[in-house]
């Protein structure tokens, strides 16, 4: 299995974001883990273009379930395939907060990227309050279970664990905390997927940056990263991508 290294812009970058993405695949022309970086969707296109041919990819951060219609402001799997995406984040602590997005629509959501050929890397974790209440693995394995699209496999879906308070906040669980949670998904994900779970990327998310990228890669069943603000600059996310591939 390739690690991967992804990258969430969320709201941030105009255009001249795009040469922070040319200097990373200048820097890193070919990553020994895999390398993506998840634009807002106006860019979507812009850096799937400026990318073709180096090893870095291009996703989304969010995508309707329905193919096309009458849904003012959304974008659609098969649009984010077309502009160039391999792969779209779902699920993301942000917009089940800020879109009241549930298990049951993100799992729909899933099922439409799959249809459409992208990889779905499905955002799990849980609040301070839920760890403070020691019900962590029990929210985790909820979300779990009810976000996962039927037909998933190693290959379409990617596993993203981001503790809420760790997001944006410079805190970060223990590493022993970590590989509890990330034990529990690799088991738990068995029991919903079977031998696929063994090759299905379980990434760690929140407050990745690169003082702490190399000992968190080196837990177990950490597979990779979900990068926010350290991946808007390529010097901090070609560290970490550095981590990921050493
Ligand atoms: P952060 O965000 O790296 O800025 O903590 C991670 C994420 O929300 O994916």
């Amino acid at each position: 299995m390739k690690k991967l290294a992804a990258g969430n812009w969320k709201m941030n970058g105009t255009r001249a974001a795009l040469a922070e993405a040319q200097a990373l695949t200048a820097a890193h022309p070919a990553p020994a883990c895999e390398m993506l970086l998840c634009p807002p969707a106006t860019l979507v296109a812009a850096l799937a273009a400026q990318a073709k041919g180096t090893a870095l990819m291009t996703g989304g951060q969010d995508c309707h379930p329905k193919a096309s219609g009458a849904h003012t402001g959304d974008i659609s799997a098969p649009m984010l395939k077309d502009a160039g995406a391999t792969h779209v984040i779902l699920g993301h602590s942000e917009r089940r907060a800020d879109h009241g997005e549930t298990d049951a629509l993100v799992k729909s959501k899933a099922e439409a990227a799959l249809a459409a050929g992208l990889i779905a890397i499905v955002c799990l974790g849980e609040t301070e309050a839920q760890r403070d209440a020691g019900t962590t693995l029990q929210v985790i394995g909820t979300q779990l279970d009810g976000s996962i699209p039927a037909g998933a496999t190693a290959a379409n879906l990617v596993i993203a664990y981001e503790p809420v308070w760790a997001i944006g906040t410079g805190r970060t669980p223990t590493l022993a905390e970590i590989a509890e949670v990330h034990a529990f998904l690799r088991a738990r994900l068995q029991g919903l997927i079977g031998a696929e779970a063994a090759g299905t990327r379980l990434l760690y998310g929140g407050s990745v940056k690169p003082s702490n990228a190399a000992e968190i890669f080196a837990v177990p069943h950490v597979d990779g990263a979900l990068v926010g603000g350290a991946s808007l600059k390529a010097a901090d996310f070609g560290t970490i991508v550095a981590a990921l591939s050493a």
